[in-house]
């Protein structure tokens, strides 16, 4: 690829292993540049891993803010000033407020541990667990003002093992994140993913879908 990079923000609140899979697969590689990493808590482990890679860092806790609006606009402003073409969310664990969304219009997307739309929000693994799926997955989706409910980009299952051992499950599931977050956010740099004009829920792949 030539010419500008395309830079990427990662918004994270916790340990930060997709953003490890994305920093050690993407950043500085076929002209994808992680411009800098934000979260909402100062101790968040994500915040140590993009230091110890040199990237750009930047907090946002919510008691500094008077209110969520507030605390958005000034992650607006960060994401604008670091000039980003593409926010990844990646374990961050805030719901953005509706005008942070509209200010990045189809530029924001997240990872979720499961075949949405089924199990949404909070401990999707366990979720399936209770449930009894045979399967979840993961999916990549676009973020809308929604919990987990945006257009859906890319998707890859999971076998829930038979002996339904949360461990291994939980392992399973992270794993193919790693794999598969990345995957897709270079599909979107590489202009390889289109929302649908006539359906804005439609996500096509340059590939095939
Ligand atoms: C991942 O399971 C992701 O799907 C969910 O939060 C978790 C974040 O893990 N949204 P990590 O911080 O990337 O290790």
């Amino acid at each position: 690829m030539e010419g500008e990079p395309f830079r990427i923000a990662v918004l994270a609140s916790g340990t930060g292993t997709n953003l490890q899979a994305i920093m050690d697969t993407l950043h500085g590689r076929e002209g994808i540049e992680v411009a800098g990493v934000g979260s909402n808590k100062p101790e968040a482990q994500a915040l140590e891993r993009a230091g110890a890679a040199g990237l750009a860092t930047a907090t946002f806790p919510q008691a500094d803010y008077v209110d969520r609006e507030a605390r958005d606009a000034a992650i607006g402003d960060w994401l604008d000033g670091l000039g980003v073409d593409l926010v990844a969310l990646a374990g961050y664990m805030e719901l953005l407020s509706p005008e942070l969304v509209a200010r990045f219009p189809a530029r924001i997307v997240n990872v979720h541990p499961a075949l949405l739309p089924s199990f949404p929000g909070l401990d999707a693994i366990g979720q399936a667990l209770d449930a009894g799926v045979k399967i979840t997955g993961v999916t990549v989706h676009f973020v809308d003002e929604g919990v987990d409910s945006g257009p859906i980009i890319v998707q890859r299952p999971v076998p829930v093992p038979p002996d339904r051992d949360r461990e291994a499950l939980e392992a399973a599931i992270h794993a193919t994140e790693h794999a598969l977050y990345p995957e897709a956010i270079r599909m979107i740099a590489a202009g390889e993913v289109t929302v649908d004009a006539a359906n804005p829920r439609i996500v096509r792949l340059g590939a095939g879908d």
